[in-house]
């Protein structure tokens, strides 16, 4: 039987999209440019928001993460003034995070998409999407041997990230892109190392900002401010350490507890929001519809949103005959958009000052050890805080 919904892309959104619509009985095939190994060793985020576990777990996705996740409720913020703790789980609406690796949930997700009968097609690039205006929109996919093949269906789905077809199927002009580039640079790094302490740790630093983040007992996160354009490769492993406890100033805290750097590689904060993200019978989807910087660990939250509110849009459309819940697509997902942005673009003002002696800079870091006075002094600034870093 045709699909009627095709999806590009098996990232989270593509595949918890491509799971709703198996749950509600619609018929969809996803295409996905890599192999079934490679995104499924992909590592890339890993907190998942209350909004996250609950789709999850509402779809019967979740049997993965609620066996191996792990509870996050603390984070730190370390300054040259000393080391603050918040406890955001019982702050603001009391939620946590759950603590699971991304690639973890993209491999329960492929294999739940799979039992559940889909058709899911790896190395197979989508290299063109048609007839979006129209009633009979197709896409056009290389399978591996070169051939070419074209899939109809009654919509199309895309999830491909921020270097896929489908953002550049949407004539410029359909679309207003807003864009911000922050300026900053993260050295992202996995070490293969346990954690260093129990919460998400902040330090904030006149050489740069550096972070320190929870993954598995085997596996920690760190992150490193770096000048743009430096090559990931650029400091030795025994350098990143050297950085990572002369800014988490590991001397006053306690060591960090080191091993092999495992993965590396650069994040230039940027952040961008199409509206409308929709198109004719196109609907973007995660990374596709919108860009976040990962200070807030909001990019992934958002794709799963704005799947759930996607899967019952179509869902109405075919099964219900009602397409009111999809016209509304975007209007329903960009005041959640710009609310995450809104935070992140905060957290990143928040964690970075600007460098430098100039009479700016020297102003906005007064500002920066303000703002993190207030967070560490004010209660109802740390419930708008708890609220706004595990929410969408
Ligand atoms: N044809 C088919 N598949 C494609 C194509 C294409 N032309 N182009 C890209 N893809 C695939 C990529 O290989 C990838 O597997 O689309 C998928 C997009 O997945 P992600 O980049 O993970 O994007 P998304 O699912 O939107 O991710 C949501 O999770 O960790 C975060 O950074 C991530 O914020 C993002 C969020």
């Amino acid at each position: 039987d045709a699909a009627e919904v095709v999806i590009v892309g098996a990232g989270p959104a593509g595949l918890v999209l491509g799971n709703l619509l198996l749950g509600a009985g619609v018929r969809c095939t996803v295409l996905e440019r890599q192999s079934r190994a490679h995104v499924e060793q992909r590592a890339r985020a890993g907190f998942l928001a209350a909004n996250t576990v609950r789709v999850l777990t509402e779809n019967g996705l979740a049997d993965g993460l609620l066996k191996d996740g792990r509870q996050h409720d603390t984070c730190a913020f370390r300054t040259d003034r000393g080391e603050f703790h918040l406890d955001y789980g019982s702050l603001g609406r009391g939620e946590a995070h759950t603590v699971y690796p991304q690639q973890h949930l993209v491999r329960d997700l492929v294999a739940e998409f799979l039992a559940r009968g889909g058709d899911l097609r790896f190395e197979t690039p989508v290299v063109g999407i048609t007839g979006i205006t129209g009633d009979h929109p197709a896409v056009t996919a290389q399978s591996a041997d070169g051939t070419l093949h074209r899939l109809s269906a009654r919509f199309v789905a895309g999830g491909d990230g921020r270097h896929g077809t489908a953002r550049t199927a949407v004539p410029a002009g359909a679309v207003r892109r807003y864009r911000r580039d922050h300026g900053v640079t993260w050295l992202a790094l996995l070490a293969a190392a346990p954690q260093s302490m129990g919460p998400v740790a902040y330090a904030v630093h006149e050489d740069g900002f550096a972070g320190h983040m929870a993954r598995t007992p085997d596996i920690t996160r760190y992150y490193l401010q770096v000048p743009r354009g430096e090559s990931p490769d650029a400091r030795p492993d025994a350098r990143i350490w050297a950085d990572l406890a002369h800014r988490m100033r590991a001397d006053r805290h306690g060591p960090l507890h080191e091993g092999p750097i495992v993965e590396r590689r650069t994040v230039e904060m940027t952040s961008d929001v199409l509206d409308p993200i929709q198109y004719g019978r196109l609907f973007l989807v995660g990374d596709a519809a919108g860009l976040i910087s990962p200070a807030a660990a909001k990019g992934a939250n958002l794709a799963v949103m704005e799947a759930e509110i996607l899967a019952r849009g179509l869902t109405a459309a075919l099964r219900g005959g009602d397409e009111q819940p999809l016209a509304r697509y975007s209007a329903d997902c960009l005041p959640r958009i710009w609310r995450a942005q809104e935070f992140s673009h905060w957290m990143i003002n928040l964690l970075h000052g600007p460098a430098g002696s100039d009479d700016d800079a020297v102003f906005l870091r007064a500002l920066q050890q303000a703002r993190l006075e207030s967070l560490q002094t004010s209660r109802r600034h740390q419930d708008h805080f708890a609220e706004n870093y595990v929410g969408i």
